[in-house]
């Protein structure tokens, strides 16, 4: 059900959910403050209650409102990314309900880079908390038809196009003491955190002690063995010739199976989606594409990796996390 800006301010004050988009990917949004409001993100998704949120503020000055340390690195980071696809894991301030923080003793926080989620954000005066507009483990949705198809026509909708990003947010936790990790790469990338921190992730770890930092480490996100997986089984191939001889093997045993390349070259012999060879314009059509290909209902999808340099990082990420290396059985 598409709702306007006007009608989605009034229903997340009054604790509904409300699909919104991003420039990431759709949001499932709910008032952060409101307990109530957040079971019905967590009940709507069928997601389990120690998978933490993150909360969408309109700006940086309302970090403190969430966080309790706000490190000189963290601010740096803000300032640099926001609005825009990083999210910032800091301590938690003591007031922060257990349900938005998954019993985590952090707060995970975005200022959304897209003008109809920060135009809610100002309307509605709330942060609100939004995980990705999906069921739990599947694809994340990056157009309102994404999200209908996956939570049911009658979830009220913000229509704001489709994500021009098109995959979840840079999470980088920051401690009090301004070290530094990143959760989950994204379309800002590793070097691009450690430009603006001014040290390097393997430099921020050095002389402590492994085993603590390995402790201290919050549960890392999306980190369910498949995560972002389409309902057709998935298999990742390194070349184009592979996946070729895949899709023949295949189709001599009677399967059916639908392809996805990155840029140029040899074409197997079924329906295949093509996406380009720039990580940024793969990163925005990936999740379109594989919605379209999950809906052949072939019996395997054939994906093709990109390289695995650290421009495609995020893309990669994804990708390992949608399917399994060269099975095709
Ligand atoms: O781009 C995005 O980040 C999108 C848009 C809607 O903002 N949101 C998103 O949310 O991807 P979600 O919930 O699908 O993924 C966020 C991940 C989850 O795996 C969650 O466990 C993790 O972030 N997370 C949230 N708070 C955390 C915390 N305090 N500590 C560790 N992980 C946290
Ligand atoms: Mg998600």
């Amino acid at each position: 059900m598409r709702i306007s800006l006007e009608d989605a301010a009034v229903r997340l004050r009054q604790g509904e959910v409300v699909a919104i988009p991003t420039e990431t990917v759709y949001g499932l949004a709910a008032d952060a403050m409101n307990d109530m409001a957040l079971q019905k993100i967590f009940a709507t998704k069928q997601r389990p209650a120690d998978h933490p949120l993150i909360v969408h503020i309109s700006d940086i000055s309302h970090v403190t409102d969430w966080a309790a340390a706000f490190p000189e690195v963290a601010v740096k980071l803000g300032k640099a990314f926001w609005p825009g696809a990083l999210t910032l894991i800091l301590p938690a301030k003591p007031h922060v309900s257990r349900v938005l923080r998954g019993g985590e003793p952090t707060i995970a926080l975005r200022v959304p880079n897209h003008p109809i989620a920060l135009a809610l954000l100002k309307l509605s005066q709330l942060s609100v908390a939004a995980p990705s507009a999906n069921l739990f483990t599947q694809l994340s949705p990056t157009t309102v038809a994404h999200v209908e198809a996956g939570l049911g026509d009658s979830i009220p909708v913000l229509d704001g196009g489709a994500c021009q990003v098109g995959i979840e947010s840079t999470i980088v936790s920051v401690a009090a003491d301004g070290q530094w990790l990143l959760l989950r790469p994204g379309m800002i990338s590793e070097e691009d955190i450690a430009r603006v921190a001014g040290r390097s992730q393997q430099e921020n770890m050095a002389g402590r002690d492994k085993s603590l930092v390995e402790k201290a480490k919050p549960k890392a996100p999306g980190q369910h063995a498949l995560h972002y997986s389409p309902h057709t089984p998935l298999s990742l191939f390194n070349d184009k010739a592979s996946l070729t001889l895949a899709c023949e093997t295949l189709t001599k045993t009677g399967l059916k199976c639908a392809a996805l390349l990155i840029g140029q070259g040899e074409q197997p012999s079924c329906t295949v989606a093509q996406l380009s060879n720039q990580p940024d314009e793969v990163a925005e059509k990936l999740y379109s594409a594989l919605h379209q290909l999950d809906a052949l209902k072939v019996d395997r999808l054939l994906v093709e990796l990109p390289p695995n340099t650290p421009a495609w990082a995020a893309v990669v990420d994804r990708l390992n996390r949608a399917g399994y290396s060269g099975t095709v059985i």
